[in-house]
């Protein structure tokens, strides 16, 4: 069951962990002042309410965005600014996408960036695969962002595995492609595509390379997710992404730096949460980058922190992040939520939204309804649908289930977008808006 009072189970972890933790050293990014981990003192505070709880959706109801491809992660073609792109009248949204007759469970081996067009920002258009077939880099293409000047378009995506791989592999690299837009009154297309190239993979020291997670025998690994960030206050321009803090499990030991009081301490399997979120800065072309040391690290907290993006406003920096359920330590609930972080400065200072960090949470009874949300500038968050009507089931279990009870349960479209408002370090929902809705 959905516990909608996370502090009690954590509590009870806590205290079980005092017994056991002593002589532990803080971690944090080797040679930066500036990495602000999230504590478990601030996850141990998230609570549901109606200033971050989401209206139950019912995914049976919602319009596929193609009756022929599944779309998740989803993200608009940004002017340099960020603010959304109108090429000839037209927005552009980009998202994974794989055939509508692939099992939920498989689309991400098999996941293809593919693009829609719209007028209103409402009623999209499917304008097929943004890259000719072939010339991605990866076995699969996972998340990322897109950027246009002019008549270019600078599309960063994550690089999965290797081109012809014979079995699907983890490694991940934040790769680069540049082509001409070329729109008319009938729609947008891309082509002329320059070669793709890889722009940035982990260091090991900041961002845990594959070998190293490896040695922490598998579980989750992550270096994806770019995304393009153009600073308003210096104009100096960055590339956001999810990492994991460097380095091997054995190497790790726990203490964030916040856990004042013992009730807040980590169990010793703790280590094996590193979740990060990375910034690299553009110091010539787009594609030239400088590694710099994590904004955020969840050590010994939660290892996902996806799709990391920031909105400005206020002359604040609003730094977002999805995380799911079932990537919190032990000892620490949370739902699948968007969570956020606000800061005076880009670099350093970041502190929870909200106090805990959530920002949206899906509804206790319908607890993976949407995923993957991303903050557009006006405010407005969009979402994918994932799985609903689970009835108590976990997603862990979906994949045993019958193929129909998995298509039947699952959204592989847009979910409605929703509306926040922010007033200084507090967030709230103030009214969803129909789906698929990029404004
Ligand atoms: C979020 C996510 C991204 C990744 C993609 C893979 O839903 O896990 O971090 O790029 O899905 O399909």
């Amino acid at each position: 069951m959905f516990i909608r009072n996370y502090k009690k189970a954590a509590t009870i972890f806590s205290l079980a962990a005092t017994l056991i933790s002593s002589s532990i050293v803080p971690i944090q990014a080797e040679g930066a002042d500036t990495t602000v981990n999230w504590t478990r003192e601030q996850v141990s505070k998230i609570e549901l309410d109606e200033s971050n709880t989401l209206p139950y959706t019912d995914i049976k109801k919602l319009e596929k965005m193609t009756p022929d491809y599944h779309i998740w992660d989803t993200w608009p073609l940004t002017d340099r600014d960020g603010s959304i792109a109108s090429i000839k009248g037209w927005k552009v949204i980009f998202a994974l996408s794989a055939p509508s007759d692939v099992l939920p469970g498989k689309v991400h081996d098999i996941a293809t960036i593919r693009y829609f067009y719209s007028k209103n920002g409402k009623d999209w258009t499917f304008g097929g695969e943004l890259f000719p077939a072939g010339t991605a880099l990866g076995s699969r293409q996972w998340a990322g962002s897109a950027m246009t000047d002019g008549d270019r378009i600078y599309a960063f995506y994550t690089a999965t595995g290797r081109e012809n791989e014979e079995r699907v592999t983890f490694e991940q690299r934040l790769a680069l492609a540049t082509g001409n837009i070329v729109a008319d009154k009938n729609g947008v297309r891309f082509e002329h595509w320059d070669k793709h190239r890889i722009i940035l993979e982990p260091d090991g020291k900041w961002y845990q390379t594959l070998a190293q997670a490896h040695q922490g025998e598998g579980g989750g690994y992550a270096f994806r997710d770019p995304m393009w960030f153009q600073d308003p206050k210096t104009g100096k321009e960055y590339v956001l992404f999810e990492g994991m803090s460097g380095g091997s499990v054995s190497e790790r030991s726990c203490k964030p730096e916040h856990a004042s009081s013992p009730e807040y301490e980590a169990p010793p399997e703790a280590v094996h949460q590193n979740g990060n979120i990375g910034i690299a800065e553009v110091i010539g072309d787009v594609e030239e980058l400088e590694m710099l040391p994590p904004l955020v690290e969840a050590n010994c907290v939660n290892e996902e922190l996806e799709r990391p993006h920031i909105v400005v406003k206020d002359n604040k920096y609003y730094l977002f992040t999805d995380t799911h359920i079932n990537k919190y330590s032990p000892g620490l609930t949370g739902p699948e939520g968007l969570y956020g972080f606000v800061s005076d400065t880009l670099i350093g200072g970041y502190k929870p939204l909200n106090g805990s960090g959530l920002v949206l949470a899906n509804p206790p009874e319908n607890p993976y309804q949407a995923y993957s949300w991303l903050v557009l500038p006006s405010l407005n968050v969009v979402g994918f649908a994932h799985f609903g009507d689970l009835d108590g089931m976990s997603i862990s279990d979906i994949g045993h289930q019958s193929p129909e009870y998995q298509f039947e349960h699952w959204g592989g479209t847009l979910a409605p977008t929703v509306k926040i408002s922010i007033d200084g370090d507090r967030t709230k929902i103030e009214k969803e808006l129909p789906q698929g809705w990029i404004k």
